[in-house]
């Protein structure tokens, strides 16, 4: 054997000899440390006994088999204690919680949350229940007289049209027609009927109409409907209330108008305005519709028994759709509809 040969086997024991007390003596506290003695001494590219191994054809061969010995005693005691440390650590997690590892960030449950609609329904509502109105709900398939007739609507109106009403049965001579209410107004003819003034009422509801489906329109929508009938009602009570109101959703500041216009049973009446500000609009914003309102028509109060020299009442009634659009910055009605998860979870 060359000289040089037997310093490269005396290097490779003395190495070795160095390895041994290292591999008895390491701290196997954790996972982590565990894993990184596993690499230190047993990793095929640069493991420390690996590394021992593809050395043993440098070692004189009277002393390959000791050394071989050596080596994988030393190995066997990394494996051992590779073994023992791994089952320490894991039944020290098992008694602090069956193997849950208590130091991890939790995980997020995802949870429902109130559709957009549903938040504008119940915050309107709330608003007039704090005024005092009561809460009443009607059914949404009607007949012709409820939905049309009872509230001053001539047999000739266009939105007797099937055009604009989804009929259920249609309207002949022998008996009225059966609908899909195109409004909530039907359910003021439903509490006039039942209960003697004063009334005082907010109908929150879903109503429909056969329009063409566009980023404006949708063939179902929702209204809450306001009715107060008593002696002395008058125009300057129904606007007192109304700006209330829009004060409420949008702002003290908010500038309405209001504009006059036409419903079959009001009179007079007139639709609502608030200025939406909108810098990329050239006047800095414009006016958006939010309501159409009245005094009560005297015919549709007689129709159903009430005095009307004796009570006068108002009456009013808006799109949630369109509300909660303006409040939300939605741009598209038919997101609504759609249940999307991405548009629906940024209410919650
Ligand atoms: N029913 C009307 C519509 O659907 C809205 C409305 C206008 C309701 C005036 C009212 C009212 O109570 O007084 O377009």
């Amino acid at each position: 054997m060359s000289d040089s040969n037997q310093n490269t086997a005396d290097a490779a024991l003395a190495a070795l000899k160095e390895l041994k007390s290292e591999i008895a003596e390491t701290v196997l506290d954790s996972i982590q440390a565990v894993d990184d003695y596993r690499i230190r001494f047993l990793s095929r590219k640069q493991g420390q006994i690996t590394d021992l191994l593809k050395r043993i054809p440098e070692v004189a061969n009277e002393h390959k088999k000791s050394f071989g010995q050596e080596i994988n005693t030393a190995k066997a005691l990394v494996e051992k204690r590779i073994e023992e440390a791994t089952q320490r650590l894991s039944s020290v997690a098992e008694e602090s919680g069956g193997g849950v590892d208590l130091t991890l960030p939790g995980r997020i449950q995802p949870t429902g949350s109130l559709h957009p609609i549903t938040q504008a329904l119940r915050l309107i509502t709330r608003v007039f229940e704090n005024y005092g109105f009561d809460v009443e709900e009607g059914p949404e398939i009607e007949d012709d007289w409820h939905n049309f007739s009872a509230l001053n609507f001539p047999p000739d109106h266009p939105a007797r049209d099937m055009q604009d009403t989804f009929f259920i049965e249609a309207p002949s001579k022998a008996h009225d027609g059966i609908l899909l209410r195109t409004h909530t107004s039907p359910v003021q003819i439903r509490v006039m009927e039942n209960k003697k003034p004063p009334i005082r009422v907010i109908v929150p509801g879903r109503v429909y109409r056969n329009e063409a489906i566009s980023y404006k329109s949708y063939c179902l929508f929702h209204q809450v409907e306001g009715l107060y009938v008593d002696e002395g009602v008058t125009m300057a009570d129904l606007k007192q209330i109304i700006q209330a109101f829009a004060r409420t959703l949008f702002g003290e500041n908010v500038k309405m108008r209001f504009r006059p216009s036409f419903f079959p049973f009001t009179e007079p009446s007139a639709e609502v305005d608030i200025w939406w500000e909108d810098e990329a609009l050239p006047d800095g914003g414009r006016w958006m519709e939010i309501l159409g309102c009245g005094m009560v028509d005297p015919n549709v109060l007689e129709g159903l028994g009430i005095d009307s020299e004796k009570y006068t009442g108002y009456a009013f009634g808006m799109g949630i759709e369109r509300i909660a659009m303006l409040r939300y910055g939605i741009d598209d009605i038919r997101i609504l509809y759609e249940n999307d998860v991405r548009f629906l979870e940024q209410f919650s």
